[in-house]
């Protein structure tokens, strides 16, 4: 039997439109989706807490008691950067615990952990804390494609994440470039090396996505992560209705009500037309780009780029920007190309080549992720890199955040007023000017236009 976890609602809307989705267009639906028989939806989390605060004006944790009273059914998911949370850079850990506690409160099943840098050090404060708010612990591998990374290595961090207690492993390929025949393989060795389910995450940027998930079902994955049709394929995942009738032709049992699902997929095409006509979906991401299997790019990171290189009318510099990245991503002891490494390496491939001349300009993440502040690099540093940016300082050897200060008083401090419960609080240590200017549109909007309600959270 093989299970599915649905996209659609986090990881296709990041991919595909930005995560520029609103709850309202998700409203009309969630209670068919908990009818459909998924193993999970997959609805906050990753780039969601940002983009409501940024772009949609919406309280990232209304939005999710709003999904938890709708689907009362179903198990919601989340995806989280560890000690990264859903920001870009590392959270003291009395920050990291008191998300973690609180996403559980507001309605969170399952959790999705994982490091950019496939630091176990990084996952394991928010790990401890899934488990202790009764939550499941997804921890996710993030799978990249470099001289240093092995099948060995991707089996021992999985076995080193059950020993620390993960309920689920993933394998999480942010960029579409896990292959059928190695799915299929590391699959079959995590399967015999770990006793907890097997997850696979992919994207259909490269066209392999189909194959893989096929294949890694084949081998004994125990869930797939998929789309709905109409906000599947490309940098997005393969279509939930196609696994189902590929799988099923195999004999493989699943849940999935494919009936309903031609409902709710009715609805998105609606939506999919008007995000076409807005320019909200760029054809571009929809495609197959088979670079990727030469670049390793990501969806998101791919998307980025072309919005980026577009907003500054340097569109003519694509392919060089691509061919910029593996050297970029080497010259750092290759990062998994997951956020915010995607980000960091993305932006210094286009700044290399658009601003004359290699490192010219160095962004303050990259230069913090050579002073170790993201973790352990899995790879060596170009050493000339290292000692123009550092001089003789030498990098933080120990994890990160044991040299951070505690922050959620200072954060309630520095909220005030603005502040009306701890998830305030919480929005504003992740996000502080994103959430500032939320709160006042809040306190503008509460006066002029609507009755607010503030959710009791105890
Ligand atoms: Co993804």
């Amino acid at each position: 039997m093989v299970q599915f976890t649905e996209t659609v609602l986090r990881d296709a809307n990041q991919s595909l439109i930005a995560t520029r989705m609103p709850f309202r267009v998700m409203e009309p639906v969630l209670a068919d989706l908990d009818r459909a028989g998924y193993y999970s939806l997959e609805c906050w989390g990753g780039a969601t807490f940002d983009s409501c605060l940024r772009y949609l004006d919406e309280d990232p944790w209304e939005r999710l008691r709003k999904i938890r009273a709708a689907c009362p059914n179903t198990k919601l998911q989340m995806l989280l950067r560890g000690q990264n949370l859903l920001g870009y850079r590392h959270y003291p850990d009395d920050i990291v615990r008191a998300f973690v506690r609180k996403s559980v409160e507001n309605g969170i099943d399952i959790i999705r952990i994982f490091d950019a840098l496939n630091d176990i050090r990084n996952i394991e404060v928010s790990l401890d804390e899934t488990k202790k708010s009764g939550a499941h612990a997804s921890c996710a591998i993030c799978y990249t494609i470099s001289p240093i990374h092995s099948l060995e290595m991707f089996v021992k961090l999985a076995k080193d994440m059950e020993n620390l207690g993960a309920d689920s492993i993933c394998v999480k390929d942010m960029a579409g470039i896990l292959t059928p025949q190695a799915g299929y393989q590391l699959v079959r060795a995590l399967k015999e090396t770990v006793r907890v389910p097997v997850v696979i995450h992919t994207h259909s940027s490269t066209g392999l996505g189909y194959m893989t998930l096929l294949k890694c079902v084949e081998a004994g994955a125990d869930v797939i992560d998929t789309a709905l049709s109409s906000f599947s394929g490309g940098t997005s995942q393969p279509a939930t209705e196609t696994m189902y009738y590929a799988l099923k032709e195999f004999g493989q049992e699943m849940n999935i009500d494919v009936l309903l699902c031609k409902k709710i997929n009715d609805y998105f095409k609606k939506y999919r037309k008007e995000c076409f006509d807005k320019g909200l979906l760029n054809p571009v991401v929809l495609t197959t780009q088979t670079d990727t299997l030469l670049y390793q790019i990501p969806g998101g990171m791919l998307s980025n780029l072309v919005a980026q290189l577009t907003e500054q009318n340097k569109l003519d510099k694509f392919d060089e920007v691509l061919a910029e990245t593996p050297r970029v991503h080497k010259d750092l002891g290759y990062p998994p190309l997951v956020t915010p490494m995607s980000q960091m390496v993305g932006v210094q491939a286009a700044s290399n080549v658009l601003y004359g001349g290699r490192y010219r300009i160095v962004s303050k993440e990259i230069r913090s992720y050579i002073r170790g502040e993201y973790g352990k690099p899995p790879g060596e540093i170009n050493q000339k890199l290292k000692k123009a940016l550092l001089g003789d300082e030498s990098p933080v050897e120990c994890r990160f955040a044991d040299t951070l200060e505690p922050g959620l008083e200072k954060a309630r401090a520095e909220a005030g007023d603005m502040a009306l419960c701890e998830e305030d609080v919480l929005s504003y240590a992740l996000f502080p000017a994103q959430a500032e200017e939320f709160f006042k549109k809040r306190e503008f909007m509460k006066k002029h236009t609507y009755t607010y309600r503030i959710a009791e959270t105890d």
